[in-house]
């Protein structure tokens, strides 16, 4: 009797223990493309130019291979076999963006092109019919030119034309799509491409053009989510959220106050820049003393009116996190920038621990804790809102045995578990950028993200699975991490 009750209590320790690593039944499974950097067909059927189209034009030698996504992974042909590597990753979601200019050539709602509404049509319907779910990403970068040509984010008009622009979207795919973001990773494309000048459309406006561009973008953000609120979700049900990039900035000395009170700073002006106005309905206090400290008379963020601050407060029905690296942080001590910006306005410094891996991009080295760290900040300042990591990925030269790619995968979604079962953070999905090796922005085709590679030598542009794709379908079939499953390799 002794004997069966002991076996009893060893197997249900054991039935826990397993089950402890499992992923809740309700986590989604996805991976993740945009359009400037997977479809090519840059100017087909009616398209009109985006300011990647533009830039990389007149300034190819910004690219480090000098190449561009005119052709890209050709996926505006070959979307029905995309959707088919979609299938055999046995995925839930597939999060993609749709080009502004596909579908508004000019980027005003007056001129629909009606090839771009059939190609999108097209690919919604094969993922559903596949089984899977579209997610869909409304501004991943490529602004058509003709907006730019009229100052572009920096330029209050805007929010109006995104909203036209969000409510042709929401005319026609709200009826199949149930989850939005509206845009992807503000930061990088407002404080790089109209602050420092580094990305689309190249515009130095330091420390001035970013926020601005951030404020529209807000703004626009809020009115999309309000619009849908207020005329759509009834009927159509969906979920509105916005992808933000938050990496971790861990204090270099995490007793000392001065170290961890910069990495909040840094937390609450990057991460929180766009988290707190969606949530709370304005800036971060610190983030609005921060750069009205390092101002000349007027503070060079802009403010919200109250209205606007309603507007925007609660605008969001989850949050997608974008999450990649992690950095160390301490204060600087004496002024370093010769020039205002978002970094300067933060006032640290920034810096990888010397041990933590490589990977081929210099900015993204390894560092799996950093990610369990973010959402429990999330968790922590926002009232444990919904998270879904809506990108997390691996760069390298793109080799079909990437082993690196899927420890990578393994150690993130470990300390994701860790995240969710320890800290109680609400994470609901997963995210792998990328579906494929893609146009990887001011990195051409020399940084590989791909489940898939892609062979861009050959016209044809034939994809291939690499090793991490099987260790990340087992991962989702299986709802649990085996550290030691390797598929066999080479595949016969
Ligand atoms: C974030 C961006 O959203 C995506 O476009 C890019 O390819 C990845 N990071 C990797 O750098």
């Amino acid at each position: 009797m002794k004997v069966i009750l002991l076996l009893i209590i060893y197997f249900r320790s054991r039935v826990m223990a397993l089950n402890y690593h499992l992923f809740p039944k309700n986590f989604i499974f996805g991976t993740a493309t945009a359009a400037y950097q997977v479809e090519g067909a840059w100017n087909e059927d009616g398209k009109g130019e985006s300011i990647w189209d533009r830039v990389l034009h007149e300034y190819p030698d910004w690219v480090v291979d000098k190449t561009n996504g005119e052709i890209a992974c050709d996926s505006y042909h070959k979307y029905k076999e995309d959707v088919q590597l979609l299938k055999s990753l046995g995925i839930h979601f597939y999060r993609f963006s749709i080009s502004w200019s596909r579908i508004l050539p000019t980027g005003k709602a007056d001129q629909i092109n009606q090839a771009g509404i059939n190609y999108y049509n097209n690919l919604i319907n094969e993922l559903l019919n596949n089984g899977i779910q579209p997610y869909v990403t409304m501004f991943h970068w490529d602004l058509p030119q003709a907006l730019q040509d009229e100052g572009g984010w920096v330029e209050r008009k805007i929010v109006n034309y995104f909203v036209d622009y969000a409510k042709v979207l929401f005319d026609h795919f709200g009826d199949r799509v149930k989850s939005w973001l509206t845009f992807n990773e503000v930061l990088q494309f407002c404080e790089g491409g109209y602050s420092l000048g580094e990305f689309a459309p190249f515009v130095q406006k330091p420390g001035v053009g970013g926020y601005l561009c951030g404020h529209h973008v807000l703004l626009a953000h809020g009115a999309t989510y309000r619009l849908y609120e207020n005329y759509y979700k009834e009927k159509q049900n969906g979920k509105i959220g916005i992808a933000v990039d938050c990496a971790w900035y861990e204090p270099d000395n995490p007793n000392w106050d001065k170290d961890q009170k910069i990495s909040e700073i840094t937390m609450q002006m990057t991460c929180g820049w766009f988290l707190n106005p969606i949530i709370f309905g304005n800036y971060p206090e610190i983030m609005i003393e921060m750069v009205r400290q390092n101002s000349l008379a007027k503070s060079r963020l802009p403010e919200f009116t109250p209205n606007e601050q309603k507007l925007l407060g609660g605008a969001v029905d989850f949050i997608g996190l974008n999450h990649y690296s992690t950095f160390k942080v301490y204060p600087a001590t004496k002024k370093l920038y010769n020039q205002p910006s978002l970094f300067s306005d933060i006032g640290g410094i920034l810096y990888h621990d010397a041990s933590w891996p490589e990977t081929a991009f210099f900015y993204f080295k390894i560092v799996p804790w950093g990610i369990r760290k973010v959402l429990v900040w999330i968790k922590n300042h926002y009232n444990n809102p919904p998270v879904l990591i809506t990108e997390n990925g691996f760069g390298d030269d793109g080799r079909l045995d990437d082993y690196d790619r899927a420890d990578y995968f393994r150690q993130y979604l470990y300390e994701i578990l860790k995240a969710i079962q320890e800290d109680s953070c609400n994470v609901t999905g997963y995210t792998a950028w990328s579906l494929m090796d893609t146009f990887e922005w001011m990195s051409g085709y020399m940084v590989r993200f791909g489940l898939y590679h892609v062979d861009f030598n050959d016209t044809e542009r034939p994809r291939n699975r690499k090793l991490s794709s099987y260790v990340y379908s087992d991962i989702i079939t299986t709802r649990r991490i085996s550290w030691d499953y390797y598929p066999k390799w080479p595949p016969s």
